[in-house]
């Protein structure tokens, strides 16, 4: 119990972190007409303590006391909550001019690109990279357009065959004939695997990959609470993660000029970088690269692998639904069979499967931005005044549990999607896995075509099950990128193929 309310505090100081960091022009919030209603809270720590005993069912439980919009005082300041289609409208409507993602996300530069300190330690970093949160916002837009150039659908159908490929021999390595393991570790291998087979290409996946993945983990867990606050501390995470990212850029440096030196078509994320330039005739540098290489690791990495782990947990656990499966997988392909991107299209039943896990358990489950100029919200009945410097909150994991939008919201139920239910349309701003308006996910097609082909294989393959007597597993809230916590396994025996 000690440790769940431990974890759930490394959730508030990770929120609190975020608001600190944002804060510079941060203010006490002045009592006005319209401004949201703020649950009380202990002085000081503000509602720390409540948001401690697990965030989703604090932000419910003010929810259903002052209704869809409301302020939560955390330390000097305010995070307003914006809950329901109507009231979280403007936040996914408007530009970074009014709700700031740079602004919020900005800790994150110590990753992607190094920070002014990090050029003043490493002096040959002369100049600032200007990577996604660090760039201008004529630069960032640039950068988004290339990565999602690559991320189109004439480049995902051939990503099939490499996630296919790395798929087969992954299970028939580390999966073998039949066993139990720990799902979420084994998916978050393979889906490394995969997302460097399509991001980096062959010649990195094949030669380079564990040098790779050592780095991309010393990146990742040079993201602690205390980065929030101090994102250059001097501790051992952040020199290990400085020294990573260094490292990296040295290591893709030797790739990008190979590659100049034998320029030939290549379908890789990598390849679209190196080719790209911006409108004023310059090319990113291989720092630049290698940064834009990293915010896309990060972007799909721990999301993906989190979602396949979430959706095969309740196939597994509910085997009418895991029948009906099988029975599409079938109707389409041999239990040897790659598919192809056209055949991932067609399984309606194991997309809204995705979906569903999407609703249930998203990834992310607060999307934050910064007001940047007082802004009229509306809850469909009333209409409140964000203040310019509030943090403003909408949380993809409350949206999904509406029941004024999906009938019986705690209930695994894929065919809610399917005509003529489609509960996810009856609204705008429904269904937020993948969030929505000008910072929607640009890996979303990406994201379920990996997983569709991952769990395609598995399900043709395999027999799987939950091991009889544990509980279905609960969401980890101490993760940056919550999944289910501990050790989720998954008992698996391999089925006799079919011709
Ligand atoms: C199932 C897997 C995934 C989930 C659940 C997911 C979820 C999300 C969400 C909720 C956002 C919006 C963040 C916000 O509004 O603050 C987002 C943005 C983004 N995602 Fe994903 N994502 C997934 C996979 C991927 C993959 C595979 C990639 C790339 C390879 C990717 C690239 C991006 C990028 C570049 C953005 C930023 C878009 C922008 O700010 O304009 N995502 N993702």
């Amino acid at each position: 119990m000690i440790l769940l309310v431990l974890g759930c505090v490394v959730v508030v100081v990770l929120l609190a972190a975020l608001i600190i960091a944002g804060a510079r022009v941060g203010r006490l919030r002045k009592k006005k007409k319209g401004t949201p209603v703020a649950a009380e809270g202990l002085p000081l720590v503000g509602n720390l303590v409540g948001f401690a005993s697990g965030p989703l069912s604090f932000i419910e439980r003010n929810f259903r006391k002052h209704g869809p919009v409301f302020s939560v005082h955390v330390m000097h300041k305010t995070l307003t909550f914006l809950i329901g289609p109507a009231a979280s409208a403007p936040f996914f409507q408007n530009n970074d001019e009014v709700f700031s993602q740079p602004e919020v996300y900005g800790f994150m530069k110590s990753v992607f690109g190094p920070d002014v300190s990090l050029v003043r330690t490493h002096p040959k970093n002369a100049a600032r990279p200007q990577i996604v949160y660090d760039a201008p916002s004529d630069k960032r837009r640039a950068q988004m357009q290339f990565m999602s150039r690559g991320l189109r659908a004439d480049r995902l159908k051939s990503y099939v065959p490499k996630i296919s490929a790395e798929t087969r021999d992954f299970l028939k390595q580390e999966w073998g004939e039949r066993g139990t393991l720990d799902l979420l570790n084994s998916l978050s291998e393979l889906t490394i695997l995969t997302s460097s087979r399509c991001l980096h290409g062959d010649d990195v996946r094949e030669t380079l990959f564990k040098e790779v993945s050592q780095l991309y983990h010393d990146l990742d867990k040079g993201i602690t609470p205390l980065s929030f606050f101090w994102p250059t501390a001097p501790v051992a995470s952040h020199k290990k993660r400085d020294q990573a990212r260094i490292e990296m850029v040295n290591l893709f440096s030797k790739v990008i000029a190979q590659r100049r030196a034998d320029p030939k078509p290549r379908t890789d994320i990598l390849q679209v970088f190196i080719d790209m330039q911006y409108k004023d005739g310059t090319r990113p540098t291989d720092d630049n690269i290698t940064g834009l290489l990293i915010a896309l690791l990060f972007a799909g990495q721990h999301t993906s692998s989190i979602t396949s782990t979430w959706t095969l947990l309740f196939i597994a656990a509910n085997p009418a639904l895991k029948a009906r499966l099988v029975e599409e997988q079938n109707s389409l392909l041999r239990t040897d069979q790659d598919p192809t991107y056209d055949d991932l299209n067609k399984m309606p039943l194991l997309h809204d499967c995705i979906k569903e896990s999407l609703r249930m358990h998203p990834p992310l489950i607060m999307l934050m931005r910064k007001v940047m100029k007082d802004i009229e919200v509306s809850d469909g009945k009333q209409t409140y005044v964000l203040p310019k410097g509030d943090i403003a909150i909408v949380s993809p994991a409350v949206a999904g549990r509406l029941d004024a939008v999906f009938k019986d919201p705690d209930v695994f139920d894929p065919d809610r999607y399917a005509a003529p239910r489609e509960e996810h349309k009856a609204v705008p701003f429904a269904h937020l896995g993948f969030g929505a308006g000008i910072h929607q996910c640009m890996g979303q097609q990406f994201g379920y075509m990996q997983v569709k082909t991952i769990l395609s294989h598995i399900l043709r393959n395999y027999d799987v099950s939950l091991p009889p007597g544990l509980p279905f597993p609960e969401p980890d809230y101490t993760a940056m990128v919550v999944g289910p916590k501990g050790h989720p396994l998954l008992t698996y025996a391999k089925k006799i193929a079919t011709t």
